[in-house]
């Protein structure tokens, strides 16, 4: 099968994770000037586009070169194989963008481009007019530093539609962030997680899918796959290979809360048509309300920022909360994306690591805090480490109740980031029972799932 250059593109900040995938893939990938570069076949295409999590698409390099002015970019568009990859009727519009580069005028660069493919198209299937009435390839043209790289999208839609979202709640992280967040903290599918600021239940959803080994395209279709030279054959075996990757063994705990039931309602259905309805617990309830008696977990979390005026003390004032009921969780890590400057200061403890990632276009800080390392088969249980919140100073008198004092231990032997293809964890015990709330005193009240957790249903 052709041989292709393909980029995966990210999100500033998840480069290394998309590279982290990619080679947990198999591919041999490298990050260049924010762009992780792999080769690949058709089948490497439908693969990545299938199971890639925190990227956000997949391109085909056709070609890269210095293009200082219009005459270098025209000349070397016009010499690129186009005609191999683009049918006679195709339908190819090109969008530009350009940075730290003399040819800034980004129109005027994306109709050199459209000229010069058409005339390399001219040359090769000897003709003068093309209509554009077939399939559709996204040709893009990326200037950066005066170096002009060429691409095909094979994707269409970006990654983070994973396509089980009907409907979104107010300010939804995208699916490939909170895939992103969840590669970059120390949780595994072995070790219990919880968000407690679920919305629409993003982290949670994704976590599940993963937990699962569920590949998070797998209910869509992409823009390859109408391409003339694509072949069904290889979709519907890459496809098929994703189902019987499915891990449909339980594995640790993923809870899911929030104070709005319907943010609740929302990621509830959101988990039901991602296919991972039974595999997530979710509850109603106030952050200050959170207990756990499970041990050795992850939070991963995307608290309220406060971005509009006059919420900055009610932000600073959940965070305060934050700090003294995640304190009582003495095993667990915690991973927190926010923008607000004052997480640290009101969360009552300085993060070990910190990482600058946008949310769309907003600068936030991913504040982690990885906590003790969960012990090794046969190895005393740890006793927390000095870095963990045992007293975090804060002025909040939230109503946290006590934790249960029973211990459920769950199997959490590694700490290293979650795996897409992984081995079957030991089941973990009831982990669910300190995490039932009732709802039912709300006006908007929901009713939660108790039955033991099903596997997650066919598609
Ligand atoms: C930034 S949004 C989370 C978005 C989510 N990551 C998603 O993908 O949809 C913050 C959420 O925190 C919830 N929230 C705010 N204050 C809370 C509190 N004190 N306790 C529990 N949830 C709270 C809000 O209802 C909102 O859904």
């Amino acid at each position: 099968m052709k041989q292709f250059d393909l980029i995966a593109t990210a999100t500033f900040g998840l480069e290394n994770v998309v590279a982290w995938e990619l080679k947990d893939l198999g591919y041999d990938a490298r990050v260049t000037d924010g762009r992780v570069m792999f080769r690949g076949d058709l089948r490497d295409i439908a693969r990545c586009n299938l199971w890639l999590r925190s990227a956000d698409r997949v391109l085909i390099r056709v070609g890269e070169f210095d293009a200082p002015d219009f005459g270098a970019l025209f000349d070397q568009t016009v010499d690129l194989p186009w005609a191999e990859l683009l049918p006679v009727d195709a339908k190819f519009p090109v969008k530009g963008r350009s940075v730290r580069s003399k040819l800034h005028a980004v129109p005027k660069v994306q109709g050199a481009v459209k000229k010069a493919i058409v005339e390399s198209l001219k040359k090769k299937y000897n003709r003068f007019r093309f209509d554009e009435t077939g399939s559709f390839y996204g040709i893009e043209v990326s200037l950066l530093k005066d170096r002009a790289t060429l691409t095909i999208d094979t994707t269409g839609p970006g990654l983070h539609k994973r396509g089980y979202r009907r409907v979104v709640g107010a300010a939804p992280l995208r699916e490939t962030m909170a895939a992103g967040l969840l590669h970059l903290s120390y949780w595994h599918p072995d070790r219990p997680l919880i968000d407690p600021f679920c919305g629409s239940g993003t982290i949670a959803i994704e976590a599940a899918l993963i937990s699962h080994n569920i590949a998070p395209g797998l209910s869509r279709s992409f823009a390859s796959e109408d391409f003339d030279w694509s072949d069904r054959n290889v979709w519907r075996d890459v496809r098929q290979e994703a189902r019987d990757l499915k891990l449909r063994d339980r594995r640790a705990p993923i809870m899911a809360s929030d104070h709005d039931p319907k943010a609740v309602r929302l990621a509830q259905n959101g988990a039901t048509d991602a296919g991972v309805g039974a595999a997530i617990r979710f509850n109603c309830q106030e952050v200050s309300e959170l207990s756990s008696n499970l041990e050795y977990g992850c939070i991963v979390t995307n608290p309220p920022y406060g971005e509009r005026l006059g919420e900055d003390e009610e932000v600073e004032a959940v965070y305060r909360v934050m700090g003294s009921t995640f304190a009582r969780l003495k095993t667990w890590g915690f991973f927190v994306l926010t923008s607000h400057k004052g997480f640290e200061r009101n969360f009552g403890r300085r993060a070990e690591r910190r990482r600058k990632l946008y949310n769309g276009r907003l600068e936030c800080q991913y504040y982690q805090y990885g906590g003790p390392r969960p012990p090794r088969p046969g190895e005393e249980q740890q006793t927390p480490s000095k870095e963990q919140p045992q007293q975090v100073t804060t002025d909040s008198n939230s109503a946290t109740p006590e934790a249960p004092s029973g211990v459920t231990s769950v199997s959490t032997n590694d700490v290293a980031p979650a795996v897409p293809v992984g081995q079957n964890p030991a089941p973990a015990g009831n982990p669910f029972e300190t995490f039932v709330a009732d709802c039912s005193a709300t006006p908007d009240s929901i009713s939660f799932d108790v039955s033991p957790l099903e596997p997650p249903s066919e598609e």
